[in-house]
């Protein structure tokens, strides 16, 4: 059965672009900027990045929103597997600019049921900002963690207590720079929602913001108070954590695909077991302190994200996402 969407006088879309598309717009995104477009293929789908919903000041070299485009990757090769087909994922395919990769069917093979349960966790997958137990990860669970980033060609890195509060008082650096630069404020307040239920369908709800100082909020914005920040035990709360650093052999755009389609597995993956996963990134968002984070984390090549992982002690809310109507790119489009 084929599809028309309602935008425009589009081709035929078949069922299963559909199903990898309505999986693909379920991906994390920085600051849910959604930052992709997707074109149907007759036997997949072609993932495109969209720079006009990039951040000029947090992500002014697109890395971030590249990352966010490959966790897409992920979501539509797990569709993909899901249908019954050995996913064919292409990354930075020769053709236009903004094409990052096309995910295709394969031959048929039933899916393994380690990918059925990634593709189980997409929909209940969450960023958690509140508080979290930071014990009760146990060794098997990182390991589990780290070998779903490295099944996607990146490098897991697990730092010892030591380099996690080394981390930690990089983070606090990076947080005080993000905080005294009224162009990260009034950007991060663009993709604040003050609006819930179906009348936003991008950007973070305020409800979804942390209800504990940092890091456990850990979007920097202007409701934070720089007194409550400096008292905050950011160094010691980093050393208690689990922390996974996601690395890449270098910094092009391939490894930022690479690193966004291994942070969507670890965090699938990191779901599937009942964990939850906030960002300790600044850090590596800044490039005033990003080098020095891969150095104190000892990380082989190039830092890409950090994570915290967890017990989560409540849930947290789903955030909104455009339609996929909303999302198709057609041949005649730039
Ligand atoms: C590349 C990338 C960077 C992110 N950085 C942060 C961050 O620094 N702090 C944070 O709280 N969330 C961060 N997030 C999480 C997003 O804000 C979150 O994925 C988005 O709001 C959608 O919400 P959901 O993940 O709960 O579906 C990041 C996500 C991605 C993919």
């Amino acid at each position: 059965m084929s599809i028309a969407s309602d935008a425009g006088s589009p081709p035929e879309v078949s069922e299963l672009a559909r199903a990898l598309g309505q999986a693909a717009r379920l991906a994390p995104s920085v600051h849910n900027t959604q930052p992709w477009r997707f074109a149907p293929l007759p036997d997949g789908l072609a993932i495109h990045e969209d720079p006009t919903r990039g951040l000029a000041s947090l992500d002014p070299h697109g890395r971030l929103r590249v990352i966010s485009c490959g966790a897409a990757v992920t979501n539509a090769a797990l569709a993909v597997a899901h249908s019954g087909f050995v996913p064919v994922v292409e990354l930075l395919p020769a053709g236009e600019p903004t094409l990052l990769a096309r995910v295709r069917a394969g031959v048929r093979l039933a899916p393994d049921a380690g990918d059925l349960r990634l593709y189980g966790a997409i929909p209940v997958r969450r960023a958690h900002r509140r508080l979290h137990h930071r014990v009760g990860v146990g060794a098997g669970d990182v390991r589990q963690v780290c070998a779903a980033v490295s099944r996607a060609g990146a490098r897991p890195v697990v730092p010892d207590a030591p380099a996690r509060r080394r981390l930690g008082a990089l983070l606090r650096a990076a947080v005080e720079h993000q905080l005294a630069d009224p162009g990260h404020l009034a950007e991060v307040s663009q993709w604040v929602r003050h609006v819930g239920g179906t009348s936003t369908s991008d950007g973070v709800p305020v409800g979804s913001l942390g209800t504990t100082p940092f890091p456990a909020d850990s979007i920097v914005h202007d409701g934070w108070d720089l007194d409550e920040l400096e008292r905050a035990p950011i160094e010691d709360e980093l050393e208690a954590s689990s922390v996974l650093g996601i690395a890449t052999p270098g910094d092009a755009r391939r490894d930022w695909l690479v690193a966004g389609v291994a942070l969507q597995r670890a965090w699938l993956q990191a779901t599937a077991l009942d964990l939850a996963v906030t960002f300790a990134d600044q850090a590596t968002q800044w490039d005033g302190t990003r080098q020095l984070a891969a150095d104190a984390l000892g990380a082989p090549g190039q830092l890409q994200v950090v994570l915290r992982i967890g017990r989560p002690l409540v849930d947290v809310p789903p955030t909104p996402r455009r339609e996929l109507a909303d999302l198709w790119r057609w041949p005649d489009q730039t």
